[in-house]
């Protein structure tokens, strides 16, 4: 049986740290659907579209990679496209509290998926998209933090915007 995960996120935009996360459950899995998250309340800067794009601009020649957007619950999600496993990546204590939440909820809602915490290289545990965007738009270097294409990405929304 092929074993899939799902790694659900924002990923408003996608970040070094979530790819150093992928390309670490690549080495593990026989699948991953990277799930992003359609969610009107948090009105994200790109569309899902975008950030769809985004993410399939990095994996493009990965067959394991795929990429959907999804809204409901997440285990309703994972079962319907035959994942039995949640990544999510761990970059610091913080982080702790309300993924240990998430990952007993979810398993409370559906005990037949377990959560998996995965940590990105030391390099990436400061990193986020919230801090991405507001380096951006304070006019510091995102050099190392994000895809090439990402960056470009930010300065066409950003150029828009104004
Ligand atoms: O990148 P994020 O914002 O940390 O991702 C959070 C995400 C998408 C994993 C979380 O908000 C989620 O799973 N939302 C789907 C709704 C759901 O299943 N809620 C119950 C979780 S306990």
């Amino acid at each position: 049986m092929e074993n899939k995960a799902v790694y659900p996120g924002s990923f408003d935009p996608i970040t070094n740290g979530h790819v150093d996360i992928i390309q670490r459950g690549m080495t593990l899995f026989d699948k991953i659907l990277v799930a992003v998250l359609e969610n009107p309340k948090k009105t994200p800067l790109f569309s899902t579209k975008e950030r769809i794009d985004m993410i399939q601009d990095v994996f493009s020649d990965q067959k394991k990679i795929e990429v959907k957007a999804f809204d409901g619950l997440l285990v309703e999600f994972a079962k319907k496209n035959n994942a039995k496993i949640v990544i999510r990546g761990l970059r610091a204590i913080s982080d702790f509290e309300y993924e240990f939440q998430m990952a007993l909820m979810n398993r409370k809602l559906n005990p037949e998926i377990e959560t998996f915490f995965m940590m990105p290289n030391v390099s990436y545990t400061f990193l986020s998209s919230k801090l991405v965007k507001e380096i951006f738009m304070l006019g510091g270097c995102l050099k190392d933090l994000v895809p090439n294409h990402v960056e470009k990405n930010l300065r066409e929304k950003f150029k828009k915007s104004i």
